[in-house]
């Protein structure tokens, strides 16, 4: 049986292929590199000795698509990371994430039910949930109206899996909603690699720390949180990893109490923007130059998650703590940069 990773090249992805790989899946990937480098392959290959087959595909190609499936008809789980996810860009191009996000998931969707339904695994985000009422946030906090088309395609995407699921018995589905992927692989072989400026606040550190960036900008430190700034729950992006195998074997051993599911993915902890420089400058032992500056628009006072389902039901805990997590942030940036 084979596992099809679709963006498995990503920052998500590949980790998520090292852990199928430790788990002793056979994996293959599809991605169109528009956002990662095929040298990533060497990267997890280094990690597991094992090369995962790799694809060159864009899923907006749909002859391709057809065709990958006629050549790998081993293939009985699917763990679908591959979408753009630049909040900003979504609202400057919503057809493009419309069509990205949304058109190639209704032909992967059709593909799976054409060929008698899969293991479905869904890269959602805690993004669906907008200011959430009350803290920490469960799977049956109301979805808000989407602050971006980017967010939006994640909860249509729900959606649209969701009602698939109820008149397709043949595809089992689990839709895991990320809060905040930071971190890299212990190894440093493979990790985070934003195109341009970050616009995520953990490279964006280690990046100023690594003298490519002069300063970090904390957007605002007058929200109502204890020290003023904004509250997320940062999961290491090796535990967020763990948890896509054990979903997917969740619905490979026919464990699932019914075909579409939903859990947050978090460590159920929250950390404001100046517990995580705290965090870095600890691990590293280097002063963080940053500066306090206006808020940034969109953004969320405070999301963490309740993770009393994942950890009861789909018997997963993070494991790694923010120090962790950042420790493996600046070693893969080290890295990177040859410091
Ligand atoms: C975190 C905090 C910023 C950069 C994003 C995506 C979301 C999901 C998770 C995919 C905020 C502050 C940031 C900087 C800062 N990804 N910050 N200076 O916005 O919580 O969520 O990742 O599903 O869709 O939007 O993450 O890292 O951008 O911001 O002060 O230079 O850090 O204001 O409070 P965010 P982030």
């Amino acid at each position: 049986m084979k596992i099809l990773v679709t963006g498995g090249l990503g920052f998500i992805g590949s980790h998520t292929v090292v852990e199928l790989q430790e788990a002793g899946h056979q994996v293959v990937i599809i991605d169109n590199c528009s956002n990662a480098s095929e040298s990533v392959l060497d990267g997890i290959e280094s990690i597991t000795g094992i090369r995962p087959d790799f694809e060159h595909i864009d899923l907006r190609e749909k002859g391709a698509v057809d065709d990958f499936f006629n050549r790998y008809p081993e293939v009985h789980g699917v763990i679908h990371f591959a979408a753009s996810k630049a909040v900003g860009e979504s609202v400057e191009k919503p057809l493009l994430y419309y069509e990205n996000n949304i058109g190639t998931l209704v032909y992967l969707l059709q593909q799976l039910v054409a060929r008698g339904g899969s293991s479905f695994i869904f890269s959602s985000s805690c993004t669906v949930y907008g200011q959430a009422d009350h803290m920490p946030i469960t799977e049956d906090a109301p979805i808000k109206p989407a602050e971006s088309p980017y967010g939006n395609t994640k909860q249509i995407g729900e959606e649209i899996i969701r009602d698939t699921c109820r008149v397709e018995p043949g595809l089992q589905a689990i839709s895991l909603r990320y809060f905040n992927p930071i971190g890299s692989h212990p190894s440093a072989e493979i990790g985070e690699l934003p195109l341009g400026v970050p616009a995520n606040l953990v490279p964006f550190i280690t990046q100023t720390a690594a003298g490519l960036r002069t300063q970090l900008s904390v957007f605002g430190d007058d929200y109502p949180t204890p020290d003023g700034t904004c509250i997320r729950d940062y999961i290491h992006v090796v535990d967020l990893a763990r948890a896509h195998v054990v979903a997917l074997e969740r619905l490979l051993k026919g464990r699932s109490k019914s075909n579409y599911e939903v859990f947050n993915v978090g460590t159920g902890k929250g950390s404001s923007v100046l517990e995580v420089i705290r965090s870095f400058e600890r691990v590293s032992g280097k002063k963080l130059n940053y500066r306090i500056v206006g808020r940034r628009e969109g953004d969320v006072v405070e999301a963490y998650a309740d993770t009393t389902r994942a950890n009861g039901e789909l018997g997963w805990k993070a494991a790694s703590s923010l120090d962790d997590a950042m420790r493996s942030a600046w070693d893969w940036e080290k890295k990177v940069r040859g410091l």
